[in-house]
């Protein structure tokens, strides 16, 4: 969480950072902040609030230069007010800071640098830094790249920093241990930010810089890297597949919205060269080389947060089915603390959305230390999870900038479930027959979701009725049991009407008791191996007065007649209903919070990628 930014060039930086950190705003947005170097002032502005707070702020203040650090909050030490906002300033007001991150000796660090006649002025960790930077280059007697060299050698935690110094406005200094930082190399000038969708627009050549890596970017020299026990390091510089149109809201009033929209070929996009079903084929060349070790594998352990731990549990069910493989799922934040048994067979995938979030990276890297294969499933290339892993799959959805997550879950359930076929295929476990009808089935799934999304209008009027829920139940069982936790989660996240999961058949040992006329209930009432036992479940609401909004499968008739509200969807085989019946929910979510007046891009409390504990 919280976005960093920086410029060094030709160019005037404040509208490079400006622009850059509103596309980093899904990052956090509880403050925001930026410093430029004008000739010899250095001049820093912050402002609680979102970015658009801070573009209004800066109108009346000089923002020229062409250096310059900006920072976009989620606030982990110190409430979200001005003060708190970065950068933050050392004590000679000479350099500042930006930092994504969490220093977790902050406090001692602290103590030890009052003692020593420091003052500051925020509640944060950040500010500590820069002030032990300046400490040791004052005490030292060293140049700034050898004290930061030397403080993040004393620092426990996660960082990505950037540090300014007006007494060399030709250079910026950059580091990273567990929070995403990527230099963008232009011609004559550098960019830095914790994605690569500030740079996109001015360069394609980045370089993803790893754990305790540090960056010194300086007008006319080339980039040079340094790791934090001084060993150079020869940049490893990549190809941006990013495209700009994939960072824009391409006429659609909200991200999510056009996210949502964009399933069918998303999905597509994710089987694109991997499904042949003609030819009876699955391949997913990222895990080739895992293949028997996956096939032999005991179990299966997948570690994921939110709605990556809900795409966990629909993999859960698909190995199970269609591999005959044990599949446990574990919160990532859960697992790590556990000391969970681990054996040397045991395979881990961990599935992201980002690649960052913070306990999912920390399970792997446990995982790893006992022994496990580690494998990942992220949507963002090059993100740090991607690049622990032994191996893994792409998701190759796209940018997913609305906070709450879309076309990253059914790209996530997509890649698992061809993922689930191949070793399915190796080990026999599936007959040909039905392993050729998921491949044509799944092949038809992009047309299946368009239809899905053409009832936009009825999802709408179903909103209307009710948006001004206290409370909602959702309800699935088997493999439709993750897509009620995760249309509770939509729900919850961006309307803050307060939702629950549940399986169907485990109402009556509590739930139960909530059901009144004011209740609505969603229950997922697709055709299949359940479906009889879901259509008592609804009886058992109906009784009670509750209110039923049923997903089901086009030509239902029982529970149509039942329910006060229906959402059909196609026909498809029971593995690959969690692609379809997640899009109403997500469509629902989406009109009750606009609505409801919500910010759908933007949840309160939320950041898209969680990079703190
Ligand atoms: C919900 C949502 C979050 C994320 C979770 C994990 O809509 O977006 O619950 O799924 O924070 O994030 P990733 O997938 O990036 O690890």
């Amino acid at each position: 969480m919280c976005g960093i930014v920086a410029y060094i060039g030709g160019q005037e930086a404040y509208p490079i950072i400006l622009k850059g950190l509103k596309r980093l705003e899904y990052r956090g947005y509880d403050s925001a902040g930026i410093a430029l170097i004008d000739e010899t002032s250095l001049n820093l502005y912050k402002r609680a609030g979102k970015v658009s707070v801070l573009e209004d702020f800066v109108k009346t203040c000089n923002s020229r230069g062409s250096i310059g650090i900006g920072h976009t909050r989620w606030a982990t030490h110190g409430e979200p007010n001005d003060v708190n906002a970065h950068p933050h300033f050392s004590g000679d007001q000479k350099m500042a800071i930006i930092h994504n991150g969490i220093i977790e000796n902050y406090d001692t660090i602290k103590e030890e640098l009052l003692s020593r006649g420091h003052t500051f002025h925020s509640d944060t960790d950040t500010e500590v830094l820069i002030h032990l930077i300046e400490d040791i280059q004052k005490s030292e007697k060293v140049d700034l790249v050898e004290a930061v060299r030397i403080a993040l050698n004393s620092v426990h935690g996660a960082y990505a920093i950037v540090v300014i110094s007006k007494d060399n406005p030709n250079r910026l200094i950059a580091a990273r241990k567990s929070s995403p930082l990527v230099v963008g190399i232009g011609k004559d000038e550098f960019f830095l930010a914790s994605d690569a969708t500030p740079i996109v627009e001015y360069t394609k050549e980045v370089v993803y810089l790893d754990d305790e890596e540090i960056a010194i970017v300086e007008r006319g020299e080339d980039l040079k890297i340094i790791d934090i026990s001084k060993k150079e390091i020869t940049p490893y510089v990549q190809e941006l597949e990013l495209h700009l149109e994939a960072l824009e809201k391409g006429g659609y009033e909200h991200f999510m919205l056009k996210e949502i929209h964009e399933q069918p070929r998303s999905i597509y996009d994710c089987f694109r060269g991997r499904l042949n079903a003609s030819e009876g084929m699955v391949n997913l060349g990222g895990i080739t080389d895992y293949e028997t070790k996956m096939k032999n594998a005991n179990r299966i352990i997948m570690v994921a947060c939110g709605t990556s731990w809900h795409a966990c549990l629909v993999g859960e069910y698909l190995f199970e089915d269609l591999a005959r493989i044990p599949v446990e799922v574990e919160y990532a934040s859960e697992f790590r603390y556990r000391n969970p048994i681990i054996n040397e067979g045991d395979i881990v995938i961990a599935i992201s959305q980002s690649g960052e979030t913070a306990d999912t990276l920390a399970a792997l890297e446990l995982a790893k230390k006992k022994g496990a294969t580690i494998l990942g499933i992220c949507n963002v290339v090059g993100s740090s999870i991607s690049r622990i892993t032994d191996a893994g799959s792409y998701t190759h959805a796209g940018p997913e900038i609305g906070v709450a997550s879309t076309k990253a879950f059914t790209a996530q359930v997509t890649v698992l479930t061809l993922m689930a076929l191949r070793i399915a295929k190796r080990k026999g476990t599936l007959p040909e027959s039905k392993y050729r009808s998921l491949l044509n089935e799944l092949e038809s799934i992009p047309e299946k979701v368009k239809k899905v999304l053409d009832q936009n209008e009825k999802i709408q009027f179903i909103s209307e009725v009710y948006k001004d829920a206290e409370n909602a139940l959702y309800l699935g069982r088997g493999i439709t049991f993750p897509v009620a936790l995760e249309g509770a989660l939509k729900l919850k996240e961006i309307s803050y009407i307060h939702a629950e999961g549940y399986p169907a058949a485990e109402m009556k040992h509590g739930p139960i008791a909530l059901i009144d006329e004011n209740m609505p209930v969603f229950v997922i009432a697709t055709k299949g191996t359940s479906y009889e036992k879901v259509v008592s479940n609804i009886q058992e609401v109906k009784a009670r007065k509750g209110k039923i909004i049923a997903i089901v499968t086009e030509g239902d008739t029982q529970v149509k007649e039942m329910a006060d509200h229906f959402i059909e969807i196609p026909d498809t085989n029971e593995n690959l209903v969690p692609l379809l019946a997640t899009i109403p929910l997500q469509l629902l979510s989406y009109h009750v919070a606009v609505m409801r007046g919500c910010n759908v891009d933007q949840p309160r409390n939320l950041a898209k990628s969680v990079t703190v504990e």
